[in-house]
């Protein structure tokens, strides 16, 4: 075997040696790296006679043609192992059994909703839904809300790129009162109904979500006041809040579209809020140009609206400090309630 033979036969029992990619990378330098053998065979060839250099450069060039094939098989045997371990490392075994889904539960917010919808249906209140995209008309004017009314500004509204077909710029609806106006201009009084669902206003804190649920309570006939809202509401906080120990007060507040308007409190005459009033509504009986706008004559038609927050009532229900845990999808949160 001449030297060049050993060399070849070197280079392929290291190649073999080499464990894994970067062991062969450094055994193929050995021989044909910058200062490689094979390398310095060659830069020796300058030192030859040019018929000699021909005929020893294609020798040099044939091991190394060689030595670059073991060093490509080797590459590829050792690629092939890698993937081969990976596999049987990843394999799964279709055998074992499932794991069993999750059994789901219902969200704090949608179970007050519900209960919302049964005590109000047990007293003969029909149950509507509307858009939440609404049009600025229904949203805002039809409410008696003006043009240029604060509410409308683009600080607090989430306004939607288009029209409707009446031209009215579209929005999502910043509380449920405009379902007061649809509902009202498709149904004959006398009118009892609620409405809950999403609304939206950009605001964000412990007590403020930009997206929050409400429930609108309108009820219109010909003899409708405040004394029947207030037998309506206590009725459904008592019913709501699963006690009869608690007392509701109305305190005079402003809505473009109730005239008079008012907040309703409520405060319970036990348990960790005792004694402590809390917001819980807006209301008051329906101004007499919404009665209007619901197509209806406010000589003959009067009533009351009310407005409340789902997540309020659910967080005084629960003992729920900051409204923003029922957005965050925490599973350790959420269990709590099913
Ligand atoms: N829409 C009012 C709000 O979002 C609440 C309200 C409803 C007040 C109905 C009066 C009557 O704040």
């Amino acid at each position: 075997m001449n030297s060049l033979d050993q060399i070849v036969s070197q280079a392929r029992a290291d190649f073999l040696a080499a464990p894994d990619a970067a062991a062969l990378e450094n055994a193929k330098a050995v021989y044909l790296g910058k200062s490689g053998q094979i390398t310095e065979l060659m830069k020796s060839l300058g030192k030859l006679a040019p018929e000699e250099r021909k005929a020893q450069g294609a020798v040099i060039n044939a091991a190394k043609t060689q030595i670059e094939n073991a060093l490509t098989e080797r590459r590829d045997a050792l690629a092939n192992a890698q993937l081969q371990a990976r596999l049987n490392a990843e394999a799964i075994d279709v055998t074992l059994p499932g794991r069993g889904r999750g059994v789901g539960g219902i969200h704090p917010v949608m179970r007050t909703w519900q209960r919302i919808e049964e005590i109000f249906r047990s007293i003969g209140f029909d149950v509507a839904d509307g858009p939440e995209i609404e049009n600025d008309w229904t949203n805002f004017t039809a409410l008696n809300s003006p043009e240029n009314h604060p509410a409308r500004s683009m600080q607090d509204t989430f306004y939607v790129d288009g029209h409707d077909s009446q031209g009215n710029q579209l929005l999502l609806r910043t509380h449920t009162s405009p379902m007061q106006v649809r509902y009202a201009r498709a149904n004959q009084p006398p009118i009892k109904v609620i409405a809950p669902g999403r609304t939206y206003r950009v605001d964000s804190d412990a007590t403020h979500s930009p997206m929050f649920h409400q429930v609108e309570g309108l009820w219109i006939a010909e003899n409708i006041s405040f004394a029947d809202l207030k037998g309506v509401y206590l009725n459904f906080v008592r019913a709501f809040f699963e006690t009869d120990d608690l007392q509701v007060r109305f305190r005079p507040s402003y809505f473009p579209f109730t005239e008079p308007s008012a907040e309703i409190d409520i405060a319970f005459g036990s348990g960790p809020l005792k004694g402590r009033w809390l917001e819980v509504s807006g209301s008051g009986q329906v101004h007499p140009s919404v009665i209007r706008n619901m197509g209806l004559d406010p000589e003959k038609y009067i009533g009351f609206a009310f407005g409340s927050g789902l997540e309020r009532l659910t967080m005084l229900r629960y003992g729920v400090n900051d409204l923003r845990l029922f957005y965050e999808g925490d599973l350790r949160f959420l269990k709590q309630f099913n």
